[in-house]
């Protein structure tokens, strides 16, 4: 292996076999060529495997990174490895650009459980009622809405926002979450995410042990995170391993998340009941090299859309700002 390699590969040793490694490294070298010749950034959701994260990745993060770092980008071609929803916000923040996701069937079950029709009724039955949408749904969804939000954001949004009641979309356990964190009455929809929506309190509670710290994300019904120690966003709970110190971990999200933060944590034991998102795992090396080479997976919104999806992306990206001033 060469010294470049091996450099590469050395934080993922006690995590991936050198075989696993040897295998990917073809198409580790043919992506990194290919996004050198065409100014590419390759942001990742931190639900990708070590292998997107740690071999090919420019940026890792939770939704609310990969949606700041694409506003941000000077590349001229943005990969997106993560679901559709993702790769749509990356290209209505950036419509000048070419983004790309290496798997446009790459769903997610919160953003199927809505439509722009939907929001419009409860508009009608909620007069003057401000609109939140989190970030996992449609352009459409999104351009019918006041303000996006993220599952890092959320509370912060909702609080931001004028009068008592305020329509949360479409997370129901989000929902419930903001709703225990906020004053406001908020009116909620049946929305989940079919991989968080599986984990029970009684699991989380056959987990425990002294000395163990478990942390676990909003999109998880409220028994899971009445039995968590920590509940926030998929990058909250790098922070929280960190400021914490905690030596021993139950992450109750998808299993993806353990397997990078065994990398940045090495002498942290994880544990966790292992759900995977069908729909992040359809993300992969080859596919990323052919979206590349060839110019596959471009994602595309209608302008008149994008335009009112970027005003409510815009919105959450600019409280976050004032916030940060
Ligand atoms: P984060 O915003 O915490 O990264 O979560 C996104 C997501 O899809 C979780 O299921
Ligand atoms: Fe959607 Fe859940 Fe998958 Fe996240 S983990 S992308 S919310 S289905």
């Amino acid at each position: 292996m060469s010294a470049r390699h091996a450099s590469r590969y050395r934080p993922l040793q006690a995590r991936i076999p050198e075989v696993e490694w040897d295998a990917a490294l073809p198409w580790i070298d043919a992506i990194h060529a290919l996004k050198r010749s065409r100014n590419a950034v390759i942001l990742a959701h931190n639900y990708q495997p070590p292998l997107i994260s740690y071999g090919v990745a420019d940026v890792v993060g939770d939704s609310l990174a990969l949606a700041q770092r694409a506003a941000d980008t000077r590349a001229d071609l943005i990969v997106l490895c993560g679901v559709h929803f993702m790769a749509e916000t990356a290209k209505i923040l950036n419509p000048d650009k070419t983004v790309l996701i290496p798997d446009a069937r790459a769903g997610c079950s919160l953003a199927e459980s809505i439509s722009a029709a939907d929001i419009r009724l409860l508009r009608a039955q909620y007069p003057g009622a401000r609109v939140v949408t989190y970030v996992n749904t449609s352009a459409e969804v999104k351009a019918e809405s006041d303000i996006c939000c993220t599952s890092a954001n959320a509370i912060e949004i909702v609080n931001s926002m004028p009068g008592d009641t305020v329509i949360f979309l479409p997370d129901r356990y989000l929902g419930a979450h903001v709703a225990r964190h906020t004053r406001k009455r908020l009116v909620l929809w049946q929305g989940a995410c079919e991989v968080h929506e599986r984990f029970t309190g009684e699991q989380v509670r056959a987990l425990r042990a002294p000395g163990v710290r478990v942390l676990a994300h909003p999109e998880c019904p409220a028994d899971v995170l009445e039995a968590a120690d920590f509940v926030g966003s998929t990058a909250a709970m790098g922070t929280d391993i960190r400021r914490s110190g905690a030596q021993r971990v139950v992450l109750i999200t998808e299993c993806s998340m353990a397997a990078n933060l065994a990398v940045e944590f090495p002498t942290v034991e994880f544990t966790q009941p292992c759900n995977l998102c069908p729909h992040m795992q359809r993300i992969t090396l080859p596919k990323i090299y052919a979206a590349l080479r060839d110019n596959t997976g471009v994602v595309e919104v209608a302008p008149a859309v994008a335009a009112g999806a970027r005003r409510a992306l815009q919105q959450m990206l600019d409280v976050g700002r004032r916030e940060a001033a």
